[in-house]
């Protein structure tokens, strides 16, 4: 079998359909033989290749009977029978001859530190036993996710489980998103949501166990998180004398369990002082690894090409393609879907299925269900599904070698900025991508890119506390009366990263020059927002638009862009925004989108809102993400005492006011000759093309982003006039009035 796919996949005429097609229409066949010549990976590259490409046990009668099961059950089955099926998946589980074990651990220790391949059953099952034990008591259970659309789904999955509907005895928390109740033990959240609980909870006391999943990852927050109930810890399960009388004397303890895919557990170990490590055995088959005999610098088209050879030439199974970002993924889906019309129609079906942290939880189920009869699922993925997820029935992985890697670019002027940009992955997470092909069966990866560029990877990811902004969690600490420079942390944050925090803190007013915090710093932490964003909010209070304000923090809050930068039609698309166009630039343009939406909403259903957006050429997704994002902030202004229907009206001097506050550091002069100069830093930067403001020549301007291209671009602009710059505090003393 295995000749067969090397030979397939390079890129020939061989396919079952080449007969068939006329030349021209086959996609694949327009590159020249040699392009993504693949040769098999030899044997023992890296730790972790000989584990995938080893002789893992045979997988037994009984997990190939199960194999059908979980990768495809019948979509029609009744309900009982459809809960007796999922209670025989769990069952299944490699985690579950485990379990009666991992109880007693979990029992015996205060840190228990948990390694599963995954698709073994840590994130679904261990608060379920943990529940069903008795351990956790009368509080709660936290299991935190890096990401958001995994903390959705995987509450709604062991709702089902549970049988219950999420919201219920399981539920959720993220950002501007919330389901539970009275009722709810298990939660699951973003990590970013844990750490925000702390700040009026700080001992989080409701939890009795908290499960950090996903620990390898290290993101900011998870590293905040794993300092603080380091000290929690010590605080709630001090013996009783030691407690003394107080409320502490009557905190249950916490308990801590630590989850994580990857073997590097001896840092996470030594960090809880020495915390006993437990290994779960997974299910893994062997995969067959295939790496380009070149590299591949269009890696979405390589991706379609790949695709479309495993597609006509290859048996049955379910693909998963791991692209950087969304961008990507949109991308590719729309040549698969353009390409897969031009099969012959006879061929078997595809159905394509995008998944990335900002897809709306409406659109995630696609992904977990089976396919229909005779039809090939297609998977875009971006480093989601490394670990956080488990898709069911996936026989081949593509992997492009890419990621999106958030990075902060410290500067000593304080004026640092966050990039977010497509690199190179790392050795484990490549072994992690090409594991997911061998979870059911013996599986493929094809990988894009040399075997010689999979050597020169780096091992594992830098953990984001040394490489993101940390203005925001240096607030938040400050809320708790700690301070960065002095935590306990598993990897210390850069100097320099911390003292452009602290400025940026600084000028927005959110500290003193002493670091201490003030009370508009505390007001600003309140606001789930960034702290740039949380300041115009505070800002437009005095300046009397906080609807306005908070109409349009909300757009710039939403995960995806309110405008299509659509190449094609961008005559068309730039008449149809004319209309919203305001004359101080892109915030008010912005507002005015947000307004005639509103008037939309009031009249239009969904579909008839879609419409409209679409002749607008504007994005659905982002204004109806913005109205629930609104619509939270609103609350939290309820409980803040602040009034969001302070409104201005038609007056844009307030709103631009209260964004100045915000945007102190992202603001630049016109120069003599034509080009801005950053007020608060050395760069010279053009207006973005896609601005309104894009061909005028202003005094001043204040801008969201810097996008790094040919050019330093500032986009998400608006004019300004001078004198509200000055009124800054901190520019007071500085002649720029
Ligand atoms: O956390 P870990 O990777 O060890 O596994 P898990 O997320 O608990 O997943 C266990 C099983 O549940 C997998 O085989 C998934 O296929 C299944 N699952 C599912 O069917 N639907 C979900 N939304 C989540 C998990
Ligand atoms: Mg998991």
């Amino acid at each position: 079998a295995l000749k067969g796919v090397s030979r397939s996949h390079k890129i020939s005429d061989s396919g079952p359909h080449s007969k068939r097609l006329k030349k021209r229409e086959r996609p694949w066949v327009d590159v020249s033989d040699d392009e993504l010549h693949v040769k098999r990976a030899k044997k023992g590259t890296g730790d972790r290749s000989k584990n995938l490409n080893g002789s893992p046990s045979k997988p037994s009668a009984l997990e190939s009977k199960k194999k059908a099961k979980i990768g495809h059950p019948s979509r029609h089955l009744a309900n009982g029978t459809k809960q007796a099926s999922i209670q025989e998946q769990r069952r299944e589980l490699p985690i579950t001859s485990g379990k009666d074990a991992l109880l007693d651990e979990i029992r015996d220790n205060d840190v228990t530190i948990l390694i599963g391949e995954t698709g073994s059953g840590k994130t679904t099952q261990v608060p379920q036993y943990i529940l069903e034990s008795g351990i956790s008591g009368k509080g709660m259970i936290a299991v935190t996710q890096p990401r958001k659309v995994a903390a959705t789904s995987l509450a709604t999955r062991v709702a089902t489980e549970q049988n219950t509907s999420v919201g219920g005895l399981v539920g959720y928390s993220v950002r501007f998103d919330e389901a539970s109740s009275e009722d709810t033990r298990i939660k699951y959240v973003t990590d970013g949501m844990l750490v925000r609980e702390l700040l009026g909870d700080t001992l989080l006391s409701r939890y009795s166990v908290v499960i950090v999943d996903e620990a390898h990852e290290r993101t900011l927050r998870t590293d905040l998180l794993l300092t603080n109930l380091k000290s929690i810890q010590k605080t709630r399960n001090a013996p009783a004398d030691a407690k003394g009388k107080g409320s502490v004397a009557k905190l249950n303890p916490l308990k801590i369990v630590i989850m994580s895919a990857t073997l590097d557990a001896e840092k996470f170990s030594k960090f809880y002082d020495n915390a006993k490590v437990i290994y779960v055995k997974g299910r893994q088959h062997p995969v067959t690894i295939y790496h380009t005999a070149i590299s591949q610098p269009d890696f979405v088209d390589a991706a379609m090409r790949t695709f479309f050879q495993i597609h006509t030439d290859q048996p049955p199974g379910d693909v998963l393609i791991f692209l950087p970002g969304q961008e990507d993924i949109e991308s590719l889906d729309k040549s698969i879907k353009l390409y897969a019309d031009r099969l012959p129609k006879d061929s078997s079906g595809i159905v394509v299925c995008p998944m990335y942290a900002a897809l709306p939880p409406g659109q995630q189920a696609k992904i977990f269900s089976p396919a229909p009869q005779n039809t090939r699922k297609c998977i875009l993925a971006t480093n989601i599904a490394e670990t956080s997820i488990t898709i069911p029935g996936i026989k081949y992985v593509i992997d492009t070698g890419k990621c999106k890697e958030k990075r902060y670019i410290a500067r000593d002027s304080g004026t640092g900025f966050d990039t977010l940009l497509t690199k190179d992955i790392t050795k484990s997470s490549a072994m992690q991508r090409a594991g997911r092909a061998g979870r059911e069966s013996i599986g493929f990866c094809f990988r894009l890119y040399t075997e010689e560029s999979f050597k020169a990877l780096p091992d594992s990811a830098e953990p984001e506390i040394r490489r993101c902004a940390l203005s925001s969690s240096l607030l938040q600490l400050k809320c708790l009366g700690q301070d960065l420079e002095q935590l306990d942390f598993m990897d210390k944050p850069d100097w320099e990263a911390i003292a452009s925090a602290l400025k940026t803190l600084y000028l927005l007013g959110a500290i003193d020059n002493q670091k201490h915090l003030t009370k508009l710093g505390r007001d600003m932490a309140v606001l789930p927002l960034e702290p740039h964003l949380a300041r115009a909010v505070v800002a437009s209070q005095e300046c009397g638009c906080t609807l306005e304000i908070i109409d349009i923090v909300s757009v710039l809050s939403a995960s995806s862009k309110l405008f299509f930068d659509s190449t094609d039609e961008r005559e068309a698309a730039a008449e149809a925004r004319r209309k919203f166009r305001h004359s101080s630039g892109d915030h008010m343009t912005i507002l005015n989108v947000v307004r005639s939406y509103q008037e939309i909403v009031a009249s239009e259903n969904k579909s008839g809102r879609k419409e409209w957006c679409k002749k607008q050429f504007l994005n659905d997704r982002c204004l109806s993400e913005a109205r629930d994002i609104r619509d939270q902030l609103r609350e939290v202004c309820v409980r803040m005492g602040v009034d969001w229907r302070s409104s201005c009206g038609d007056d844009e001097q307030p709103v631009l006011r209260s964004l100045v506050r915000g945007l102190v550091q992202q603001a630049a002069f016109l120069q003599p000759d034509g080009s801005y100069k950053q007020l608060m830093g050395p760069s010279i930067v053009k207006i973005h093309p896609s601005s309104s403001l894009c061909d005028k020549k202003v005094p001043a301007i204040i801008y969201d982003e810097l996008v790094y291209t040919s050019h330093i671009y500032a986009r998400g602009v608006s004019s300004v006039p001078r004198k509200l710059i000055a009124e800054v505090s901190v520019f007071k003393n500085k002649n720029i009035g």
